[in-house]
């Protein structure tokens, strides 16, 4: 249970919006977990017709909670959570949408490439600081990324750790549009309801053949997961989080 996480609907449409704002929606476990929670359970409902997640205004969210990497790093049990919902996010059996308005780090970047439209805001930066943690790309993204921006954007992005504005999200199919930040919410609720008033069986063939294989995607988040839990505990990673958990200190 957590209070960070609020799950909500409207008509057919099942909200999920991370809230936590004063660490501006970094991740814990227990995020995680009712976020899987909340897709799948969406999935079964048969009222609910698509999944939409939401942020605060100015963080959508900024990845992992460090601590909860660092409570890993240093002898932590890390808990199957985030496998939980990377794998319910990918094997999502209706339409996702996410309304992203402002940071975008880790995981609020990578969780759009399994979105079906993602709407977001003129002050987003996505950024995916993986390498600079001493980590690698996850949920997915080392598959899906390349086949989606081109092998140098995703460079750029996932191992060079370059933010990518709004703008060029657009640009090479990253998110659907750019909206005001006073109206994130409610275009992305309107499209979202748009969605749900779609026949549901006809609107499911043509995403799965859209989406197609997604035992691959699944198979690449395990890889990946093998890697980043190897990784988690390594020296540079170990070094990576200790910097920032000092560096308010030492500020
Ligand atoms: N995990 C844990 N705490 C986090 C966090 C994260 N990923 N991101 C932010 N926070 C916390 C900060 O420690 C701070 O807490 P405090 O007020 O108790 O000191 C609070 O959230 C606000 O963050 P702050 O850094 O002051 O905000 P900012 O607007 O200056 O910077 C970020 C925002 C996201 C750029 C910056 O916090 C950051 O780089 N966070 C780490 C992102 C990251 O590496 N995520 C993992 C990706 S795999």
């Amino acid at each position: 249970m957590t209070d960070f996480i609020k799950v909500e609907r409207r008509g057919a449409v099942q909200i999920i919006k991370m809230n936590r704002p004063d660490k501006k929606n970094a991740l814990d476990r227990a995020m995680y977990g009712a976020m899987a929670k909340a897709l799948t359970g969406g999935d079964a409902d048969p009222e609910v017709r698509c999944h939409v997640f939401l942020g605060v205004p100015g963080a959508f969210t900024s990845g992992n909670d460090l601590q909860d990497f660092l409570a890993y790093a240093t002898g932590g049990e890390q808990g199957m959570e985030v496998y939980d919902f990377l794998v319910a996010l990918a094997t999502a059996a209706k339409p996702v949408l996410s309304g992203v308005d402002g940071i975008a780090v880790g995981i609020g970047t990578t969780i759009n490439l399994h979105c079906d439209l993602t709407y977001a805001t003129p002050r987003t930066v996505f950024k995916t600081p993986f390498v600079d943690l001493g980590l690698v790309p996850e949920a997915g993204s080392s598959l899906i990324a390349p086949a989606l921006l081109g092998r140098q954007r995703s460079f750029a992005l996932l191992a060079l750790g370059e933010g990518m504005s709004a703008g060029t999200a657009k640009q090479c199919g990253l998110i659907y549009d750019v909206v005001g930040e006073d109206e994130i919410e409610e275009v992305t609720l309107q499209m979202a309801e748009n969605v749900a008033a779609k026949p549901p069986e006809a609107l499911k063939i043509a995403r799965d053949l859209m989406l197609g294989d997604r035992k691959i995607v699944v198979e690449r988040i395990r890889e990946e997961g093998a890697h980043f839990r190897a990784r988690l505990q390594s020296d540079e990673a170990r070094q990576a989080f200790m910097a920032f958990m000092a560096r308010k200190k030492s500020a």
